[in-house]
């Protein structure tokens, strides 16, 4: 699939279907916060969620304080994930653009993505992605990483897909990546269909810092003022005890 194949395709299907009804839509993307909370992140941090789609994700960060960049190849997607964020105070960075391709300004502490790597089916596009990555990833910074299971769906917006368990993402990711927690689940599209899915939370280890086990990593501490909640954790190297989430 060329890039503008990939725009066309999915700006397609954000025009023509009803956004609350797509088989990846959720209300509340609950397990991508829990396990960005546990990445040990400070206000301000810098989070870059690829291929937002039309989710709520944004928005649940910015409430944490943390500064959020939303990517997206579809300027639908982007326009749709926008309205759900109410009000729009600017807190967002809102991109249309495809990963592959956008220069980004910053490096970021995390980066998040449900439901996007694992359409890149072709090697060289795997490869380009996981050099984007390290490329946008501070050192000790963290990936959610979130694909269909193995026995998951083979295909998604009649696009076909990779599928993978933790151990498998955590090898594609490559060296100096290190697993801090994964979780395997079911969960029901709003159609009521079953999607086996991996999730992992994985840290690029910084060479200058030692690793800890997974127990103390998750110094995120979370104050709550004004319903919003900030993170005021400490930094902590990348914990070395993968943990499975149940
Ligand atoms: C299955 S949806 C998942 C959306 C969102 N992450 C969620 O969990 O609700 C995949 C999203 O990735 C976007 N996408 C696909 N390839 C992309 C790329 N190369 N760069 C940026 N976005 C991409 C699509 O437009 C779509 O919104």
């Amino acid at each position: 699939m060329t890039a503008r194949e990939r725009v066309e395709h999915w700006d397609a299907v954000y025009r023509n279907g009803n956004p609350e009804r797509f088989s990846w839509f959720q209300a509340v993307p609950e397990l991508s916060v829990n396990m960005i909370d546990r990445a040990g992140l400070r206000t301000g941090d810098a989070v870059l969620d690829v291929g937002a789609g039309n989710s709520s994700l944004a928005g649940l960060l910015a409430g944490r304080r943390l500064r959020v960049t939303a990517l997206d190849v579809s300027t639908r997607a982007i326009e749709l994930a926008r309205h759900r964020v109410a009000p729009d105070d600017g807190a967002i960075e809102w991109v249309v653009a495809a990963f592959l391709e956008w220069p980004p300004a910053r490096r970021f502490r995390l980066v998040h993505d449900r439901a996007v790597f694992h359409f890149l089916v072709d090697p060289h596009d795997r490869s380009a992605y996981l050099e984007r990555l390290r490329a946008v990833l501070d050192p000790g910074g963290h990936v959610v990483l979130m694909t269909f299971a193995p026995d998951g769906p083979r295909s998604c917006s009649d696009l076909a897909v990779e599928r993978y368990s933790a151990e498998q993402l955590i090898e594609t990711l490559g060296p100096g990546f290190r697993l801090e927690y994964h979780r395997r689940e079911m969960r029901r599209t709003p159609a009521g269909r079953g999607q086996r899915f991996t999730s992992i939370l994985a840290c690029l280890a910084d060479p200058d810092r030692a690793p800890v086990s997974a127990e103390n990593n998750g110094s995120a501490a979370v104050s709550t003022r004004r319903g919003a909640r900030a993170y005021h954790g400490s930094r902590g190297p990348c914990a070395h005890t993968p943990r499975r989430l149940d």
